[in-house]
């Protein structure tokens, strides 16, 4: 390999632990970050706001550096009511899927806030930016779709610790959301995300608090040194 070209050493800043204080807060936005269906205030959220919130997803690691995604900005309650109906179809199918009392238990679930939340961002991933090969990429395509997730947590984390509330919606088909936003082809959606100010989070993932899967522990789920045999979960 060659040798790194002089000049790169003055990017090297100094990168020690936080101080306990940051430490704790970061914890705490890791720890308290819930996805939020019900408790949207309906108050815009600044334009500043947002912005961070963008720089915060933009600030994620991507495969190659290839940065695949985009954020689609949604207010309009007409075009979340035209969501939110590609939502309810996909909600009944998802519903049918279920047996006897656990169908009964999910129709009880809420499962989005699309018309709730004042603002949605559609995040998505441009399978085909940085060209059609990307460093890193090369054997593992699904690579692209991993980066746009970091970016979606890296969001979901800033929007915690500001306040702000975000839930991720998965149930629609994906070609009925790509119809209404113009989206093309070769662009997926990675992450619908109906976003607003709260007041109150629950201290546990809701479908925990509503019976539905408690959180696997943690010990269960640490093998070492290679894949080890474990329970059904
Ligand atoms: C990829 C992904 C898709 C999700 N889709 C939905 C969804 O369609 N509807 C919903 O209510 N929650 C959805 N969620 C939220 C999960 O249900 C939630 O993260 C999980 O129950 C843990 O709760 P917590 O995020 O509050 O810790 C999704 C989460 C992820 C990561």
């Amino acid at each position: 390999m060659a040798d790194a070209p002089s000049g790169l050493s003055e990017h090297l800043v100094a990168a020690g632990a936080f101080s306990e204080g940051e430490r704790n807060a970061v914890y705490r936005a890791i720890e308290t970050r819930r996805d939020v269906r019900d408790q949207f205030r309906p108050d815009p959220l600044p334009d500043a706001l947002v912005r961070r919130l963008l720089e915060a997803a933009h600030a994620a690691p991507s495969v190659g550096f290839m940065q695949p995604w985009n954020f689609i900005l949604i207010r309009q309650a007409e075009t979340r009511e035209r969501v939110w109906r590609a939502f309810h179809q996909a909600n009944e199918e998802a519903c049918r899927m279920f047996e006897g009392d656990r169908r009964a238990q999910y129709q009880r679930l809420k499962l989005e806030g699309i018309r709730k939340a004042p603002l949605s961002i559609c995040i998505t991933c441009d399978t085909t930016r940085g060209g059609p090969v990307v460093l890193g990429r090369t054997h593992n395509p699904a690579t692209d779709v991993y980066s746009t997730v970091c970016a979606v947590q890296n969001l979901w984390l800033a929007a915690r610790a500001e306040g702000v509330g975000v839930g991720w919606v998965s149930i629609f088909h994906e070609d009925a959301i790509k119809a209404i936003l113009g989206i093309p082809e070769h662009v997926k959606i990675v992450a619908w995300l109906c976003v607003g100010y709260v007041d109150e989070l629950y201290d546990m993932p809701e479908l925990a608090v509503k019976g539905w899967r408690e959180r696997l522990p943690l010990d269960k789920l640490v093998f070492e040194e290679g894949w080890q045999d474990c329970e059904e979960m």
